[in-house]
């Protein structure tokens, strides 16, 4: 397989991903033709539905799929700090065992509860680190370091039983523990959303300081169009296994230009608002084992033509910022729907 080189500033570069689960139904594509760059110190965020494919991505470039799943196609391309690129589909399980963690960690959806509760932390720690050969005292330290960062008193912490942990703590020490051997990217997925309001605030906070501080590289997926908006740096949409727009955040957000991506703004919740109802996207995502011709989108959209039930939207770049691409046939129309609502607004 040719492998095209990352330019310098980006650390992970991805063209035409492909992964699927082999179900009682057949074939299901969960990501389908994923292409992207995530910049040194860059936060991608990724939004959509449930069943999107999201976590699906983050576990394909990892290669930690269940052994239903496969990646069908597509490069996945690393670029480490010394400037070699590695091909990461062409890793073996050794070295992939190293590449984790020493230059790509992640943070599991749903990791809260998947803590081993007779496992101390430093236990934890100590195991992670003697896998990548780093040396005992040096974990302890890099460890104490990092929770200090991460707001947690270090050496309680550091003794504690995953239990004496309150959620927001272990999730803190799961950020601490992806940051142990310096990776450039950490893979979040959902890593706010089973704790209450303020301590989402605070995880929050703690990651933009840690970034600033240690500039990594972050994937964060998530459910949450405000959390992603405060975090990101980018925002790529995704629709029944596509990313079907994606470009900085406030472009996203502010002017966007696929119907999805307007239907999840409306959808999400704004204080200024008030009591007004919220506007829901009608119908349910696509059956991605058979899914639908044209615009997979095109069943639940408001605008939605001919062509778009019949032919796939080509990816296009905005006129105004060629960092904003998007897979749609009226993005003016979508893009005036929007001003007009933040006109209103
Ligand atoms: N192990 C599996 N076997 C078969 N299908 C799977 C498996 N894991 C996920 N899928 C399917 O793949 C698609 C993408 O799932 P994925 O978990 O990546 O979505 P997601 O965007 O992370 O959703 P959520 O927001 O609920 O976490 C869904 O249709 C899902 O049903
Ligand atoms: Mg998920």
């Amino acid at each position: 397989m040719t492998v095209t080189p990352a330019a310098p500033e980006v650390v992970l570069s991805v063209r035409n991903l492909c992964i699927s689960y082999l179900t009682r139904r057949g074939r299901l594509r969960a990501v389908n033709k994923v292409s992207f760059d995530l910049h040194a110190g860059e936060t991608l965020a990724l939004i959509g539905e449930s069943g999107c494919g999201k976590s699906t991505i983050n576990l394909g470039l990892i290669r930690l799929l269940p052994p239903t799943g496969t990646i069908d196609s597509g490069e996945i391309v690393y670029r480490r700090r010394d400037g070699q690129t590695v091909d990461v589909r062409g890793l073996t399980t050794g070295q992939l065992r190293q590449f984790l963690w020493r230059e790509c960690s992640m943070v599991f959806q749903g990791a809260l509860n998947s803590l081993n509760p007779v496992i101390k932390i430093s236990s934890m720690i100590y195991d992670t680190a003697a896998a990548h050969g780093m040396d005992k005292k040096e974990a302890r330290d890099r460890a104490l370091d990092l929770f200090q960062k991460v707001r947690l008193d270090p050496r309680r912490v550091f003794n504690a039983y995953p239990h004496e942990l309150s959620g927001g703590m272990r999730q803190r020490t799961l950020l601490a523990t992806a940051l142990l051997l310096r990776p450039q990217v950490v893979l979040m997925d959902e890593p706010t959303t089973a704790v209450d309001i303020l301590t989402q605030r605070s995880i929050i906070d703690v990651l933009k300081r840690l970034r600033e501080e240690l500039n990594f590289s972050v994937i964060f997926i998530s459910h949450d169009l405000a959390v992603a908006a405060e975090i990101a740096d980018t925002v790529a949409t995704m629709y029944a296994g596509e990313i079907i727009e994606m470009g900085p955040v406030a472009e996203v957000f502010y002017r966007p230009r696929h119907a999805y991506t307007l239907g999840l703004l409306e959808a999400a919740p704004r204080l200024s608002v008030g009591r007004e109802e919220l506007h829901s996207i009608p119908g349910s995502p696509p059956d991605l084992v058979e899914p639908p011709p044209g615009c997979r989108f095109h069943l639940r959209c408001r605008f939605a033509t001919d062509e778009c039930r019949t032919t796939p939207p080509p990816l296009t770049t905005a006129p105004e910022d060629e960092r904003h691409t998007v897979a749609c046939y009226h993005t003016a129309t979508i893009l005036k729907t929007r001003q007009e609502e933040l006109a209103r607004d």
